[in-house]
């Protein structure tokens, strides 16, 4: 089966949505150029399990410029674009997604991209990674690397690298300190304030909005919040990141605190359960509640519909609970990453993908080069591809580099130089 998709006939649509977001990647498309001359993807398959929208088609044509073969699946059953799924599949893409796939589904997609017998994987949240190692080890010896874009998927595989289990190298594309700077940080909080403003079409402004997790996601939350007018209260258990949120300006303090206060709820911890009943029975009436991490563990969704009395779709994405008080508790996407998983959710703003796929692009380029070198640990991106990738998007945004003097350079390098 080359494709499986919701409705092929959304293929037009998606192509307007495609080269829209090429416009606005001009760092992938020098990459594109590179890879369209040199060919470092010549006969081997990519298999990979990403958010299926524009920015990732990309990404994927990309690859396909550069001699690969491509197998995708989603990775999350609600955020596909139904539209792009079809462009790529019409393309001649192998693509195996739609939006609202049931777990099931999902599953099968995943092991649909790996009856492909890719040579290198490119994963968000390590689904498929981890479904290789726990039910297709046959193709491990195969496999030559993969590329992980996430922090919750980065966490399972130091994981499995702690418990001995993994067994091929992995390339920590979300580790990059570039990634962590312009994606973890500013991409997460503008996309996520996007969504949860044009779901609910409410205001920010004036609300207090609960920011739960101060890592690289939660401070650009945090920040973009105030920005908007926001009064915002940092949830953090970890001592240092509650100290800089503290420092930052924001009220730092317990959940079963927060619980009382908060207008507005954002979850960005990558633990589970960080919202719970017993915070929950707290809240005031009309409290929304949204995640911005991969997974749909962070707000005890089972929870809130046990202490409901009743429970219904108010509009697309928001879900009400009503409480046996009365009072009434708003989830938005279902609990799921909220930036990508609704309907209106538009993902990482393009030029913000832009870069982290194009250290994804060559990152996979390594992985075909030194892959054999590597050992079945989680590697950090090479330093040289974080800054062919900074140095590109600062030429594409015509930024020029101070540069150096000599006698500076030599100063730095140097200790015989003091008061
Ligand atoms: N679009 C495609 N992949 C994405 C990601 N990991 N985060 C946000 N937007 C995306």
């Amino acid at each position: 089966m080359k494709y499986k998709v919701k409705d092929i006939k959304l293929a037009p649509k998606g192509e307007q949505m495609i080269e829209w977001a090429e416009l606005h990647m001009p760092v992938l498309a020098t990459i594109r150029e590179e890879f369209s001359r040199t060919k470092p993807l010549k006969g081997i398959t990519v298999g990979a399990a990403l958010h299926v929208e524009a920015k990732t088609a990309v990404l994927m044509r990309t690859l396909a410029e550069g001699g690969a073969e491509i197998a995708l699946a989603g990775c999350n059953p609600l955020s596909t674009r139904d539209e792009v799924a079809a462009a790529l599949a019409k393309d001649g893409f192998r693509v195996y997604a739609w939006r609202g796939e049931s777990e099931v589904e999902y599953y099968a997609n995943l092991n649909r991209v790996l009856d492909c017998r890719p040579r290198v994987l490119i994963d968000d949240g390590a689904d498929m990674i981890s479904l290789v190692h726990a039910k297709r080890p046959e193709l491990i010896s195969h496999i030559v690397g993969a590329a992980e874009e996430t922090t919750t998927g980065v966490n399972r595989l130091r994981a499995m690298e702690r418990d001995g289990t993994l067994k091929f190298p992995v390339i920590a594309v979300n580790d990059s300190p570039a990634k962590r700077l312009f994606d973890n940080r500013f991409g997460t909080a503008e996309s996520t304030l996007q969504a949860l403003m044009s779901i609910t079409n409410t205001s920010i402004s004036g609300k207090t909005v609960v920011v739960v997790g101060y890592g690289f996601v939660g401070r650009g939350i945090a920040s973009r919040a105030k920005g908007l007018g926001a009064i915002v209260v940092v949830v953090e258990s970890d001592a240092i990141k509650a100290l800089e949120a503290a420092m930052d300006g924001f009220r730092v303090m317990r959940m079963s605190k927060a619980a009382r206060i908060g207008d507005i709820f954002i979850t960005a911890t990558g633990n589970k359960n960080v919202i719970r009943a017993e915070h929950m029975r707290l809240m005031k009436n009309g409290a929304i509640l949204c995640n911005a991490g991969h997974f749909n563990v962070e707000i005890d969704v089972e929870g809130l519909s046990k202490l409901a009395a009743k429970r219904r779709e108010v509009l697309s994405d928001i879900e009400e609970f009503r409480l046996k008080d009365d009072r009434r508790l708003y989830l938005l996407a279902q609990g799921r990453l909220v930036n990508l998983a609704g309907e209106k959710s538009l993902g990482h703003p393009i030029e913000i993908m832009d870069m982290s796929f194009s250290l994804q692009a060559l990152s996979v380029e390594y992985l075909l080069k030194h892959g054999s070198e590597l050992e079945d640990k989680v590697y950090d991106v090479p330093v040289e591809i974080d800054h062919k990738v900074a140095e590109l998007k600062l030429k594409s945004m015509g930024i020029e580099l101070e540069e150096l003097t000599s006698e500076q350079v030599r100063y730095l390098k140097s200790w015989q130089f003091g008061t």
